[in-house]
Formats: structure tokens, sequence, C-alpha cells
């Protein structure tokens, strides 16, 4: 059924409202998983993003008199299908969050450009120009992950094993100190170049 640009307008404010609660409940424990402090600070600058985002679409969606049930209505059944779809990704290393955190980021992205695209066309000055300052949020938000791609491979790999003499056969060999990192496992911890004395 055809409906009129208005009811288009409300419904991409409301699926843009709905991906924001859902971008909130995701950040909120984004910083604990992250693994690595850069990428930890990314998300809660974020998520400071993201509140405003869903008070600045909360009240877009007010002023063309979506009655708040109606929206929370729509919101749980939203979110309850963005769950679905969260649960299927679940992140479970800092890699995978930042790639689910980037796949969410792209989310947010198309669902603005629609959303300015539609309240263009509704003229709803206001909206596009609300949209237009959450996109570029998103957008930079989408460019500082995928420059952290290899900070979230760097955190979701095991540390290396840390190894004693008694755990290797070798014995009283050379330490070469002309290379980055020498001696990680301090084989030769009065560093008089021989490892492993005794
Ligand atoms: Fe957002
Ligand atoms: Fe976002």
């Amino acid at each position: 059924m055809a409906r009129s640009i208005d009811d288009q307008l409300t419904k991409y404010l409301t699926d843009a409202h709905s991906i924001e609660e859902q971008t909130l409940q995701q950040l909120r424990g984004a910083p604990d998983a992250a693994g690595d402090p850069e990428l930890a600070r990314l998300f809660r600058e974020h998520l400071a993003e993201t509140e405003r985002h869903e008070r600045l679409i909360r009240e877009r969606l007010e002023a063309r008199g979506a009655t708040p049930s109606r929206v929370k209505d729509l919101v749980m059944r939203a979110g309850g299908a963005g769950f679905l779809l969260f649960a299927r990704v679940q992140p479970d290393t800092p890699g995978k969050l930042t790639a689910h955190a980037f796949s969410y980021e792209h989310l947010e992205v198309a669902a603005y450009e629609c959303l300015i695209s539609v309240a263009r066309r509704a003229g709803d000055d206001e909206t596009v120009s609300v949209g237009r300052t959450i996109l570029a949020d998103e957008q930079r938000m989408s460019e500082r992950l995928a420059a952290a791609f290899p900070r979230a491979v760097d955190a979701s790999l095991p540390p290396p094993p840390d190894l004693d003499c008694g755990d290797i056969s070798y014995r009283r060999f050379r330490v070469i100190y002309t290379v980055p990192d020498p001696d990680p496992h301090r084989f030769d911890s009065d560093r008089d170049g021989i490892g492993c004395e005794s």
C-alpha cells in the first residue's frame, strides 16, 4: 500500500531511532570487551555521540507527533529483529567486535542517507539538518574503526608463551642484542650474551 511522504518520513525516523537504541545497547558493553585502551576510548566516545543521536531523532519524532508509546512499540519490534542479527555475529574477540561495530556504522550511514533523502522530499529541513549532523558522526566513526583494525587484530591474538630455561633443552647459547626485543623470555638474565648458563 502506498504511503504518504509524511508517513514514510516518520517510518524512516522510527527505523533510525531503533538502530540508535540497538547501537547504544552494544556500545555500552564494547569498551570492556575491546581488549585495547585505544579501541575502548573509541567506543566510549561514540557512546556519547550515540546518546546524542538517540535524543535528536526522538525529538524529531516527537515534533512530528509520533506518540512515545507508538515509537516504543516500533522500536521494540525492530529491536527484536536486530537482536537476532546481533546474536548470530556475537563478538567474542576485539577483532570480531570491531568488525561488527564497523558493519553497524555502515548500517547507520545507509539509514541516514535514506532518511535525509526522504526528509528532503517531504520538505522537513530540520530533519535534513539533524540527519546530516549525525551522518557525519557515523562516517567518522566508521573511518576510525577501519584505521583501528590492526590494533583489534593484535588485541585478539593470544599472548605469546613465557618460557623458562627448564622448558627448553638448549644451554649456553648466544643471545644477540642487535635485534628488536632480543630476549623476550629473559634466558640471559645477567645480560652477558649467553643464555641459560646452568
Ligand atoms: Fe548513531
Ligand atoms: Fe554510530
